[in-house]
């Protein structure tokens, strides 16, 4: 593996501007192997500091729709089940370009170096799940592209571009703690149509997000205690300030409790609050 070229704010920079869906998640891995690489000989390549754009470099396709726009298809269909994978595509290449922003736009904030080991793992991770969602599109005669998609899904991102704990409150401990509610679900969508390749695929995502989630976790904690806060009033607030909507029951408690995200957490900001 060759070295990592430039500094991990500068590698993150690249992803961000790489608008090809499998282009973005090549230099992704690349990068990431290149940095695990290095770690693994003891080093500790510097981070720099970069200025990532405001938008990820995107593909032409998918048409960006608003939610409402986007048409809903029943999942006991061929087409539907199409459209989930589509849906959970598009997702992942999001957060390719999440965890690779986290990574630019807070590289001023110094950091223990695991930090960046953890997010560059989550990256290249996100990126494998892009492409094995495409796989399954391609296996069946479509491709990520062939359908419109959500627009708004860097609101999150923009919202909190200038508050690191505020990015780690809503991304990984929102965002993709929610994906661990929703996943158990769909792979069982995936094994009523006997579709063993996304089966097999969605049980990689949903395996893997839990650590995703736990990274979300242990990072926002070590912010907390840095600064002398307390992490759950902390938590609530912040996710009062940029999340737009409640928390939406029911969760999957054993696999948050598994990223250390207890109850007292989320179910304060949920629906309905009573349990
Ligand atoms: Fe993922
Ligand atoms: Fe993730």
């Amino acid at each position: 593996m060759t070295e990592i070229p430039k500094p991990l704010a500068q590698v993150a920079e690249d992803v961000l501007r790489t608008a090809d869906g499998r282009a973005k998640t090549a230099l992704s891995r690349k990068y990431a192997a290149a940095w695990q690489a290095a770690r693994a000989t003891g080093a500790t390549p510097p981070i720099g500091t970069a200025t990532p754009p405001d938008q990820p470099a995107r593909p032409d396709a998918p048409a960006l729709l608003d939610p409402r726009d986007v048409p809903r298809r029943k999942p006991g269909t061929p087409e539907g089940r199409i459209a989930i994978l589509h849906a959970v595509a598009h997702i992942e290449l999001n957060a390719v370009d999440l965890h690779w922003d986290l990574i630019a736009r807070f590289a001023t904030t110094p950091m223990p170096i695991g930090f960046y080991d953890d997010w560059v793992k989550a990256a290249d991770e996100e990126s494998k799940h892009f492409n094995l969602m495409c796989d399954c599109l391609e296996a069946q005669g479509s491709h990520y592209g062939a359908l419109p998609a959500h627009a708004g899904m860097w609101r999150a991102a923009e919202d909190t571009a200038t508050d690191f704990m505020g990015r780690l409150a809503v991304v990984p401990m929102v965002l993709e703690a929610r994906g661990l509610d929703v996943t158990p679900g769909m792979i069982r969508i995936f094994q009523q149509a006997k579709d063993a390749q996304a089966i097999d695929a969605l049980n990689v995502i949903y395996t893997e997000e839990v650590h995703h989630v736990a990274y979300g976790s242990k990072w926002f904690h070590f912010l907390c205690g840095r600064d002398g806060l307390d992490p759950t009033p902390q938590f609530h607030a912040l996710v009062r300030r940029y999340f737009h909507s409640s928390l939406k029951p029911p969760f999957n408690e054993e696999k948050r409790a598994e990223a250390g995200l207890p109850p007292d957490f989320y179910w304060p900001l949920a629906d309905s609050p009573a349990r």
